[in-house]
């Protein structure tokens, strides 16, 4: 018998179970018959591995039961829909604070002072809080300026030199006492409407006064009928052009009476 190296023979076997496909049985047999003619006994152990990785290779696909297939086919939930669902109670919660009423301040004059108002929130606070400015909420500018004229005389010339007193003399702890020229600035840049707009923004929303009791202010800014307001004015111009216009116009001479019984009790 030719001697043929059994790593040859057994290379040939396992190319040949490789193409075929065929399984182990085979190779140990010839393994035997070669075992038997005096050969090396260490190729033994190497035989079987490869086809047995073969065999699972060939194993066929499970057929997919139609139910699965179904439930595969079947439309389903985009994923999106998770964080709409998520927040559609927000949504909601939100859309149903806009559907309240507006309240009476939320439109006219009132209304536009809160937009002009955002020239002064840098100093004063958004809310009126303060700042560099004076706390203006919680009713504290009313204290300063129980009066909408000298207010308005405030606003449109700011703060005069150092050391000059403002505002109500007989204010709670002490009567206001300007800083320096200036710190607060004039607004005669602002016409009178929105100089008029703001301070009636201020009485209401910081000074908490009613808008009622506001209402002949209300209905002189709507008039169309403002004196021009320059630097220098002074809160007894104002008075007399706002009596003016109470003689000129009814309506607003009777709800300045009626807010003036309303504060004397
Ligand atoms: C650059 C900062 C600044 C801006 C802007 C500003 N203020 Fe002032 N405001 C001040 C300062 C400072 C004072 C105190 C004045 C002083 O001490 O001389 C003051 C005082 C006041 C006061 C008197 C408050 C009190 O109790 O003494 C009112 C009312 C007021 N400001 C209204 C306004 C309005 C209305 C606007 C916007 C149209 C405005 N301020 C914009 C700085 C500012």
């Amino acid at each position: 018998m030719v001697e043929i190296p059994d790593y040859l023979l057994e290379r040939s076997r396992e190319a040949r179970a490789r193409f075929q496909g065929t399984d182990a049985e085979p190779v140990e047999q010839t393994a035997a018959i070669v075992e038997s003619s005096a050969s090396n006994e260490e190729t033994v152990p190497v035989k079987t591995e490869a086809p047995e990785a073969e065999l699972e290779k060939v194993e066929p696909p499970k057929p997919i039961a139609p139910w699965v297939e179904a439930a595969k086919n079947r439309k389903k939930i985009p994923v999106w829909m998770a964080p709409v669902a998520l927040f559609l109670p927000i949504w909601a919660f939100m859309i149903w604070g806009t559907l309240e009423e507006p309240s009476s301040h939320e439109e006219g004059p009132i209304a536009a002072g809160g937009e002009i108002y955002n020239q002064c929130a840098t100093c004063h606070g958004a809310g009126g809080g303060g700042g560099v400015g004076y706390q203006l909420n919680e009713g504290e500018v009313v204290k300063t300026f129980p009066d909408v004229e000298s207010h308005i005389a405030w606003v449109v010339n700011g703060s005069s030199a150092a050391g000059t007193p403002y505002g109500d003399p007989m204010r709670e702890d002490s009567q206001r006492i300007s800083q320096a020229q200036g710190v607060m600035p004039g607004f005669a840049s602002l016409d009178s409407l929105q100089i008029l707009e703001v301070v009636l923004y201020e009485r209401v929303t910081h000074g908490l006064q009613s808008p009622e009791s506001l209402e002949a202010y209300v209905i002189w800014a709507e008039s169309g009928d403002l004196p021009v307001w320059e630097a220098g004015v002074y809160p007894q111009l104002i008075a007399s052009s706002f009596d003016e216009f109470l003689e000129s116009n009814a309506e607003a001479e009777e709800a300045y009476e009626e807010a003036l019984e309303e504060a004397t009790g």
